[in-house]
């Protein structure tokens, strides 16, 4: 495939931009449409419903409707694991549509939606189907004239708003072990990436969802989004995205009925790197594609590296030389590994955080410049900046674009105290070769995932999510479950017959 292939197919697209609600696309009830462009190109791609009260109280309707039915709740574990098993198969046959318009929505190299994000997604989907009928509910006898059962049920109608930095795999992270919990669904997808998974609800229904149990609410946070996380019939909510609307979340809770939140925010995520790391270069490589992959636009970005002050300088060295690894380039090119920020908005806040750090007097260094870019085209170079210490507004605040931050430490204790001091607490790495050292750090240090001499890897049965303001709750693994149920407990009683 070359430029011109995925230019071309890009341009022959048929993008669906209304909702879906009970098995069909529909405008939203005053025909309000969302007015936007293409971070590649700046192309318009205006149209997407705009969806408020009025259109969120019809799918609550129909998603209420659909559980009440107990249409999709009672099938089997084996049932619904061969609809989602379709759905996977589906989503395989329309892989590269689907990564196209991930692409053209978010900026993303093609190269990364097709190769990694978009087999994810359906990887993730697998896994979830492949476990449903290995995952046990429990019995236990409390007593000699009882017996207990602990299952989990359905919530009921629940919502999943979603973030645009990964569109099909966040959405697949929620969506496959809620339904399969047995409950009926509607995800509000960002507003700046939503074609995908509209196009993936027309393969659900497709794959044998019944009408109702899937839908997807198009719109804007502030109204689609508020409107759902508010709304009485829906129990539980599950979001990815920033804090600060995490916490609105909350708050929409108990603003409402408590509904259940789960929340995946944002990070400041510490790379530590011991005067005990031998292979610097490797480290530096490591960090750097975790970092500058997708233009930084990662929760678990590893943001500020902490590093041991004897070895600070040749590691910044090496880390300079990586930048040119992570150059943006034109997202339709086949050969690009990193391209656009999501929107001028998202590039306008990173620029202005990068402005803040030259005016702090930190050491910046930056990639000499970007490649093949489209003059319409948002995009930001990888930057790092070596700063004095974990205070400054850079080190505290989550960027959510490539700027990395360097800070020296003068002990690993010193270490571990600059990695804690954040508010949030996503993910977190120690690179020492001493391993009493890097088992003791991982210990001490404040995050849902720690990583030893390693970062990013990563797999469907391990957990993930945060502490702190990083979020409440787990995506992935067989704990997923837990996050779209609640426990009930019955208990039986029975007349112990004398047997003398
Ligand atoms: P956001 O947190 O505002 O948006 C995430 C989702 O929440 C979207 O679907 C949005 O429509 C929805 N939303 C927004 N306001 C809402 C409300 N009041 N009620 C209900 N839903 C609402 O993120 P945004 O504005 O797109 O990006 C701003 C910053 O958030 C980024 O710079 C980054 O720092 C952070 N972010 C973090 C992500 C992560 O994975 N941790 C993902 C996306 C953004
Ligand atoms: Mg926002």
């Amino acid at each position: 495939m070359n430029i011109n292939n995925i230019i071309n197919k890009i341009n022959a697209l048929e993008i669906e931009k209304r909702s879906f609600i009970n098995g069909e696309y529909v405008n939203s009830i005053d025909m309000n449409i969302i007015n936007k462009v293409s971070p590649v190109d700046g192309r318009d791609l205006s149209g997407l419903s705009a969806c408020n009260q009025g259109d969120v109280n019809i799918a609550v309707a129909a998603a209420k409707s659909s559980f009440e039915s107990k249409i999709w709740c009672n099938q089997s574990p084996q049932e619904k694991k061969q609809v989602l098993y379709r759905l996977a198969d589906l989503m395989l046959l329309h892989h590269e549509e689907l990564a196209l318009l991930d692409t053209l929505e978010t900026g993303r190299a093609f190269k990364n939606y097709y190769n990694d994000s978009v087999p994810k997604a359906i990887e993730a989907l697998r896994y979830f189907a492949e476990c449903i009928d290995k995952y046990y509910d429990h019995a236990i006898p409390p007593r000699a004239d009882a017996f207990a059962s602990i299952t989990r049920e359905p919530l009921g109608v629940v919502a999943l708003i979603m973030p645009w930095n990964d569109p099909m795999v966040v959405s697949m992270w929620k969506l496959a072990p809620a339904l399969l919990m047995g409950n009926s669904t509607i995800v509000k997808p960002a507003e700046q990436s939503s074609f995908s998974i509209l196009l993936v609800a027309r393969l659900a229904k497709e794959a044998g969802i019944p009408d109702g149990v899937f839908n997807v609410v198009t719109g804007f946070g502030e109204t689609a989004g508020k409107a759902l996380a508010l709304h009485l019939d829906i129990s539980g909510i599950f979001f990815t995205g920033s804090s600060e609307v995490g916490k609105k979340i909350l708050q929409y809770s108990g603003q409402s009925n408590m509904k259940k939140v789960g929340l995946e925010c944002g990070g400041k995520s510490p790379f530590i790197v011991s005067e005990k790391c031998t292979d610097l270069p490797k480290t530096a490589k490591v960090l750097a594609k975790n970092m500058f992959y997708n233009q930084g636009q990662i929760c678990s970005a590893p943001s500020r590296a902490i590093v041991a002050n004897e070895i600070k300088d040749k590691f910044v060295e090496l880390l300079i030389r990586e930048l040119e690894n992570y150059i943006p380039n034109d997202p339709f090119n086949i050969e690009s590994e990193v391209g656009c920020v999501v929107s001028k908005e998202q590039q306008h806040k990173i620029q202005t955080y990068i402005e803040l750090g030259i005016q702090s007097g930190a050491k910046k260094y930056s990639s000499s410049t970007a490649k093949n870019m489209h003059p319409n085209s948002s995009y930001v170079l990888p930057t790092i900046f070596v700063q004095e210490n974990n205070h400054s507004i850079l080190a505290q605040e989550e960027i959510f674009g490539p700027v990395l931050l360097v800070i020296g430490s003068n002990s690993i204790q010193e270490s571990v105290s600059i990695a804690n001091d954040s508010k949030y607490g996503l993910a977190a790495s120690i690179w020492s070769n001493d391993s009493d050292e890097a088992y003791w750090v991982s210990r001490q240090l404040q995050a849902g995932i720690v990583h030893i001499n390693s970062y990013g890897d990563d797999d469907n049965s391990v957990p993930f999510g945060g502490i702190k303001e990083s979020g409440i709750g787990k995506d992935k693994s067989i704990y997923a479950f837990d996050e779209y149920s609640y426990l009930k407990t019955t208990w039986i009683h029975y007349e112990p017959i004398n047997d003398n």
